[in-house]
């Protein structure tokens, strides 16, 4: 395998006239985590069916591991494993089950494949549940075991499709650290989230991806720098201390008729101590106090001038 896990060039489809994806270049170092970052519709399960040769496509070219994806179907399936949007597990049967299913499907040895399926299960955390029907799972969990099952094969590239929609928090921290660890080995992986902070967490590199374009790629620091920082968000009892306000925070935008007023910030403790304070020295009173970090709308806002939610409203 070459350095480049990942590639494409001029990826496009379309169904009839609606083009879904409209001219797609990547380029996915290996070993690294490459994360395609969009809105609903945006085009990336589409991209990532596509890459695992799952859905035909009707211009461009694409390599996964070396091998072109239109033409060595089967050479690319062998060096990948995919972790749908939906989990893929089956609900009638155990976590154990359905890790003997892939391993099974992978014509493991029966030694081989029990040291497989307790290693996966014990690594996920699911050997207390691993005899009880994946209808029980709770999210997570399915999710968990979904990945777990993608890994039996042991694939140095991994396409993993929004793995923590819907996820709490603490099983997306999960699921990030099982990412990190596979990154740790050595393995490529390539991931689609609505998250930017799931991006920014977990990402080598950065494509956003809007209505099937590609609108900005790069590192995260890359990509943050080109969009606006955080801000704090100050409101007050009345006009005139929101002018007071005004007055002494440079840059600040006032919004007079909610008596809001946005103040720039990297969210640090020394930058709020320092609004604070001189909130303070002026004796200027605060009747709410809100921290804003960006997200994917900040993102999609400064990138194309429109909010994330535009596809899903015009569709
Ligand atoms: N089989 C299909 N026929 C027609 N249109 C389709 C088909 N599959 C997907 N689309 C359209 O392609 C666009 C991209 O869909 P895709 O599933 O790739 O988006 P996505 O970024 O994965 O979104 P989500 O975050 O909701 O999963 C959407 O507008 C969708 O309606
Ligand atoms: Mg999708």
């Amino acid at each position: 395998m070459t350095s480049a896990a990942i590639t494409a060039s001029g990826l496009k489809k379309a169904y009839k006239d609606k083009v879904v994806l409209d001219g797609i270049d990547l380029d996915v170092r290996a070993g690294s985590v490459y994360s395609l970052l969009g809105p609903n519709g945006a085009g990336k399960t589409t991209t990532v069916n596509v890459l695992t040769t799952l859905l035909s496509f009707d211009a461009g070219t694409a390599r996964v591991a070396g091998y072109d994806v239109a033409t060595e179907t089967k050479k690319v399936r062998s060096s990948i494993g995919v972790t749908g949007q939906f989990a893929s597990v089956d609900e009638l049967l155990s976590g154990r089950e359905n890790l003997q299913l892939m391993v099974d499907l992978h014509h493991l040895t029966g030694k081989e494949g029990r040291t497989t399926i307790d290693h996966l299960l014990s690594r996920f955390d699911l050997t207390e549940a691993a005899e009880k029907r994946a209808a029980t799972y709770s999210g997570g969990m399915r999710r968990k075991l979904d990945l777990a099952m993608t890994l039996v094969s042991r694939p140095r590239i991994i396409f993993l499709d929004e793995p923590t929609t819907g996820l709490d928090p603490r099983s997306r921290r999960t699921m990030w650290n099982i990412v990190r660890e596979l990154v740790a080995d050595g393995t490529t992986i390539f991931l689609t989230t609505q998250y930017l902070e799931e991006a920014d967490q977990l990402a080598d590199r950065i494509a956003v991806l809007d209505q099937g374009r590609l609108v900005a790629e790069g590192t995260p620091e890359q990509l943050k720098r080109q969009i606006p920082g955080g801000h704090v968000q100050l409101r007050f009892a009345s006009a005139s201390q929101l002018d007071a306000a005004v007055r002494v925070l440079p840059g600040s935008a006032p919004d007079p008729e909610s008596l809001i007023l946005r103040v720039p910030s990297d969210g640090g403790v020394k930058s709020m101590r320092t609004l604070l304070d001189r909130l303070d020295e002026y004796a200027i009173d605060v009747e709410e106090f809100t921290v804003r970090m960006p997200d994917l709308d900040d993102v999609f806002l400064a990138l194309t001038g429109h909010s994330s939610k535009t596809e899903a409203i015009a569709s």
